[in-house]
C-alpha cells in the first residue's frame, strides 16, 4: 500500500506465514530483536490473526509486512509500538528477515517509508528506537536517515550469555520534515 522507491509496506497476510517463520527461528535473525526463543507455527499463525485487529491509536501498535517493491517478494516486518495519545510518539522496528537480501537499500527505504506512515498517517511527533549496541550497520542506517543519538540503557539485554547495552535513537517530525520534503519519500503511483 506505500510505496517507497525499492520496497512497498503493506498490511501481513496468512500467506506470509512460510517466509516468517522460516527466517524468525533462526539464532541469525533474533539476536539482534531480543531473546530468541523458538516459536512455533500455531504460535505464528495465532500472532498474524492478532496483528491483523491491530488499531494503533488503541491498541499502541501497527505491523506491515515489507515487500520488495517491483516483485512482491517478502522481506522483512515493520512495526510501531507503544503509540501514544495524546504524547504523539511511538517506537519502530525495521527488521529485514533474510540475511541474503541485507545491505541492498531495502532497510533504509522500509525505515523511511515507516517514518513517512508515522508522521503523516499517525500524525506523530516524536518517533524512537531502540538497538544494541554493537549493531553497527542498523546505528549506520538510523543515523544516515537523521535518528539521534539520546543515549544508552546499559546491560539491559541479556544475549548469547552476556549482557548488552540498548542505544536509543530519536528523530523528530520537524526535523524529518526538513530533511524529507513531503513528496520525496512515498510514490503514489
Ligand atoms: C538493520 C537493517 C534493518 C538494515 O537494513 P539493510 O537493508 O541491511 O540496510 P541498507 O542496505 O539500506 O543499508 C546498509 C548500510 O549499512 C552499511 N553497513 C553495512 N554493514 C555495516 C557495518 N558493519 N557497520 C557500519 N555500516 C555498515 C552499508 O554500507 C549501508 O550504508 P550506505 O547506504 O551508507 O552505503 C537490516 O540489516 C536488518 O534487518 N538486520 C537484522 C535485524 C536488525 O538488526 N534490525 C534492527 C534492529 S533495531
Amino acid at each position: 500500500m506505500y510505496s517507497g522507491k525499492l520496497v512497498r509496506l503493506r498490511a501481513l497476510e496468512t500467506s506470509d506465514l512460510e517466509n516468517i517463520t522460516k527466517f524468525y527461528n533462526t539464532l541469525e535473525l533474533r539476536r539482534f530483536l531480543g531473546p530468541p526463543l523458538v516459536r512455533s507455527r500455531e504460535y505464528m499463525e495465532e500472532w498474524i490473526e492478532q496483528v491483523a485487529k491491530w488499531d494503533p491509536w488503541k491498541d499502541g501498535h501497527l505491523l506491515m509486512a515489507i515487500e520488495e517493491r517491483r516483485i512482491g517478494e517478502f522481506l522483512g516486518i515493520a512495526r510501531f509500538e507503544d503509540v501514544r495519545l495524546p504524547h504523539n510518539r511511538a517506537e519502530i522496528g525495521i527488521s529485514i528477515y533474510d540475511p541474503s537480501k541485507r545491505g541492498k537499500g531495502y532497510g533504509t527505504d522500509a525505515t523511511l517509508v515507516t517514518l513517512w506512515i508515522g508522521f503523516n498517517i499517525l500524525g506523530l511527533n516524536s518517533i524512537y528506537l531502540d538497538t544494541m549496541e554493537d549493531n553497527e550497520r542498523s546505528i549506520h542506517v538510523y543515523e544516515k536517515i537523521g535518528f539521534k543519538k539520546v543515549g544508552i540503557l546499559r546491560e539491559t539485554e541479556y544475549i548469547d550469555g552476556s549482557y548488552k547495552g540498548l542505544l536509543i535513537m530519536d528523530i523528530l517530525r520537524k526535523e524529518f520534515q526538513e530533511k524529507y520534503p513531503l513528496n520525496s519519500i512515498l510514490d503514489f503511483h
